[in-house]
């Protein structure tokens, strides 16, 4: 199979039904990329296909080939939402953190201006134990606001 991630392709040779998970932490070593409930509850390990969030953890790798695949590695340090990350210091333990960034990279590239409840709707998903979420949302309207 052949996969595009982060603009990069790869040849890997493996059962189709393997989740695009362990592909991408395994077989890629892009680790930024979380394993937490394996059932699509927590958002930990999404990843963006074709510019939508999709749950990585549930994701056969067959059903992506062909398609752009971005992880949080794939996100430029010096974009917005890391930079936004990083001046508001969002994360306590971190594990559900590229998740997060993710997602909110996902929300943004479609709307730069949400609205706080915009944002809290499209986070909802992403679930953090450490109780990060009122950072995650002042991180995303400081992004908005460094993207002008
Ligand atoms: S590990 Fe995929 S949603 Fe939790
Ligand atoms: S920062 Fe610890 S789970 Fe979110």
């Amino acid at each position: 199979m052949e996969l595009r991630v982060n603009g990069r392709l790869y040849q890997i040779e493996l059962d189709p039904e393997t989740p695009l998970l362990w592909v991408l932490r395994e077989r890629l070593r892009l680790t930024g990329t979380k394993f937490g409930c394996l059932k699509a509850l927590c958002g930990s390990c999404t990843v963006l296909v074709d510019g939508e969030p999709v749950r990585s953890c549930v994701t056969p790798v067959a059903s992506v080939v062909g398609k752009s695949i971005i992880t949080v590695e794939g996100i430029p340090r010096d974009h917005p939402v890391k930079r936004a990350w990083k001046e508001v210091g969002v994360p306590q333990c971190g594990y559900c953190q590229s998740g997060q960034v993710i997602q909110a990279y996902a929300l943004l590239r479609k709307n730069p201006k949400p609205t706080r409840e915009e944002i809290v709707r499209s986070m909802n998903g992403n679930l953090c134990r450490c109780g990060t979420y009122p950072r995650i949302i002042r991180a995303i309207m400081r992004a908005s606001e460094m993207m002008g």
